[in-house]
């Protein structure tokens, strides 16, 4: 199947009231855990890079690998460049045939956040990318304490508008509560924030730093208005600790240890699928508008 941006396929998550996730994936074992994930569950989604990775001296060669597994998958996916902070990075993914790039200029005061997004956003559209932007910012796990928990970074309604009117970006990351990597403490979700938000605008909203979430709370968060969850730190720290436990296997050898981080990466991949209802959205044969 052809690659497709994640545009239009969170558009019909939206209406259908479920979301889709985007997975990072650092390499390639990881890659093809995940798409035979969505391909058992007929589901889509976007495989994501994280901008750093991005400069490395093996991503092209990596992105092309990514671009051949999403074109030969029997489901629509997507490559995403997330957390993009320069032009130049978003430029470099888009050359090497992302459909989709985040540019995060959270970090920045409001109108140059507005500024530089608008650019990222008029490069990317001339090429036929879709643009999810950053509005509010979502901190770290390890900062909950200073920043989620006391709704510090929260996105403020009234700027949401204005922003997707003045950048033309095409999806929204927003800030209500939860943080990127591990938490420190329990995570609180601001759904009545959420709600608001939705009302602000019609294009699809992105909650990040999906990692430590309950099935309920990736539920309420979907029902108030999310389209698209990002996961990558739980899928890192699982695979991770089971590596560890092979080591200790008689059989443990360079080849078991691929199939330990392929079939991780394939069991928690569906298992979120499941939890945010994009399962069985496309069954094989069925096109990206089926
Ligand atoms: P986690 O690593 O916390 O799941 O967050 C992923 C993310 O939001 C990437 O943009």
């Amino acid at each position: 199947m052809p690659l497709v941006s994640i545009v239009p396929l969170l558009h019909r998550a939206q209406a259908g009231g479920y979301a889709l996730p985007l997975f990072l994936t650092p390499e390639m074992l990881a890659a093809e855990g995940t798409v035979r994930a969505l391909e058992e569950r007929g589901a889509s989604a976007a495989v994501g890079v994280y901008a750093p990775w991005i400069e490395r001296p093996t991503a092209r060669a990596l992105s092309a690998y990514l671009v051949a597994l999403a074109e030969e998958a029997s489901v629509p996916v997507a490559l995403m460049l997330d957390h993009g902070a320069t032009l130049e990075q978003c430029v470099r993914a888009i050359r090497f045939g992302f459909t989709d790039v985040m540019f995060d200029g959270s970090a920045l005061p409001l109108e140059e956040n507005i500024a530089a997004t608008r650019t990222v956003v008029r490069a990317a559209h001339a090429a036929g990318v879709g643009v999810e932007a950053e509005l509010g910012h979502v901190g770290t796990g390890t900062e909950y304490q200073e920043m989620g928990a006391r709704r510090v970074g929260f996105t403020d309604p009234c700027t949401v508008a204005p922003y997707v009117q003045e950048t033309g970006v095409d999806v929204l990351a927003v800030a209500f509560g939860t943080a990127h990597g591990v938490y420190r403490g329990e995570p609180h979700l601001d759904l009545d924030l959420l709600r608001d938000l939705r009302a602000c605008t019609d294009i699809p909203l992105a909650m990040h730093g999906g990692s430590g979430l309950s099935a309920e709370q990736f539920r309420g968060a979907i029902a108030a208005g999310v389209s698209k969850i990002n996961v990558f730190t739980e899928l890192g720290l699982t695979t991770g600790r089971r590596l560890c436990e092979h080591a200790g296997a008689e059989d443990a050898s360079y080849f078991t240890f691929q199939e330990v981080i392929r079939d991780t990466f394939r069991e928690r991949c569906a298992e979120y699928v499941e939890v945010f209802g994009a399962a069985g959205r496309f069954p094989e044969g069925m096109g990206a508008e089926g």
